[in-house]
């Protein structure tokens, strides 16, 4: 092991055992130790044990330890890294990541949504958690397992998502944007099921809708107004249509210091198991990201973020 580390190889322990064994301090103390020798320890999964019981222990799914073999071996691993830890680049960070796609109701039973399934945002998660960094997620609708070792806040709209990202961002290190916000929602919500004819609430026209708040926008307003100075923003942009120039203007709009943007359909965005962007930076600079999977990619644009933290 010692030979690996001082070649710069990452090594990657995924330990499982029983809560009470892995909360144990000599436990805690042996995994703190690997880690300042520049190992990376995956936190343990929460849910059943061997046994009849359920806790923190599990082994994570073989796809997410793949996933994050993935991320770690994609990251420049000479970026920000102190040499005993080359792939800790985000250690004594909090991020803060919004994933998934936001619901607005209608009614009771029906809801204006999008097709994002959080992905590309669980991806981040978990490489920054890879990375050293303490990781809440605010998870719109997103169907996928917690990511290892994140804390998860679950969120239906985009006006609880915007309530909840403001909050968690004031202490933020880095913040990104990868959620499929909705723009607008329903002008108004039955509170009954809408009815195609008989009694109760009808819809006779066309819906009419109202703005939701522009979260982005509004934690780059607050960071301004207030700080924390140094936070990074980070936005994404799904694009039809790949023009960056305009792009390069939503990000000036925003007020973020990255924007990812990326080109939806052909396999590629929402569902997908890889992506392809440019991340555009508020200097004009541009950084292509030929197609790989989410994982590696989230584990570029960590690069770009743990430079500016530096
Ligand atoms: N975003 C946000 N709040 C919104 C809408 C979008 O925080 N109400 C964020 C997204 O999470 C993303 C970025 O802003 O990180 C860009 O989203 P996008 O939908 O591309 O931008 P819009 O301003 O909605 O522009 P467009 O007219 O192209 O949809």
């Amino acid at each position: 092991t010692a030979t690996l580390l001082t070649a710069r190889c990452p090594v990657m322990y995924a330990p499982a055992m029983h809560t009470e064994m892995w909360e144990h301090p000599a436990t805690q103390h042996n995994v703190a130790t690997l880690r300042t020798r520049g190992a990376l320890v995956v936190e343990p999964a929460t849910g059943r044990l061997t046994g009849a019981d359920s806790g923190k222990g599990r082994l994570p799914e073989p796809a997410e330890l793949f996933a994050l073999a993935e991320s770690v071996l994609s990251s420049r691993t000479d970026a920000a890294g102190s040499a005993a830890a080359p792939f800790l680049t985000m250690a004594g960070r909090r991020v803060v990541v919004s994933a998934g796609g936001t619901r607005e109701e209608l009614d009771p039973v029906r809801f204006l949504g999008n097709w994002s399934t959080g992905r590309q945002g669980y991806a981040f998660a978990r490489s920054a958690a890879a990375r050293g960094a303490e990781v809440t997620v605010v998870a719109a609708n997103v169907e996928l397992p917690d990511p290892a070792g994140v804390k998860v806040i679950r969120v239906v709209s985009a006006r609880d998502m915007h309530a909840a990202m403001l909050d968690e961002a004031r202490t933020a290190d880095a913040v990104v944007m990868t959620a499929a916000v909705a723009d607008f929602r329903p002008a108004a919500r039955s509170g009954q099921k809408i009815k195609k004819d008989g009694p109760g609430p009808r819809v006779p026209g066309p819906i009419a809708l109202t703005e939701n708040p522009d979260i982005l926008a509004d934690l780059a307003a607050r960071r301004a107004a207030h700080g924390p100075a140094g936070q990074v923003l980070v936005g994404f942009a799904a694009e039809t249509d790949l023009d960056l120039t305009a792009a390069q203007a939503k990000l000036a709009r925003k007020g973020c210091d990255l924007l990812v943007v990326n080109q939806v359909g052909g396999g590629l965005g929402f569902g997908a198991g890889d992506n392809e962007a440019v991340v555009l930076d508020a200097g004009g600079g541009q950084t292509p990201i030929p197609r790989r999977s989410k994982d590696a990619l989230a584990s570029v644009v960590w690069d770009l973020v743990a430079a500016r933290l530096g």
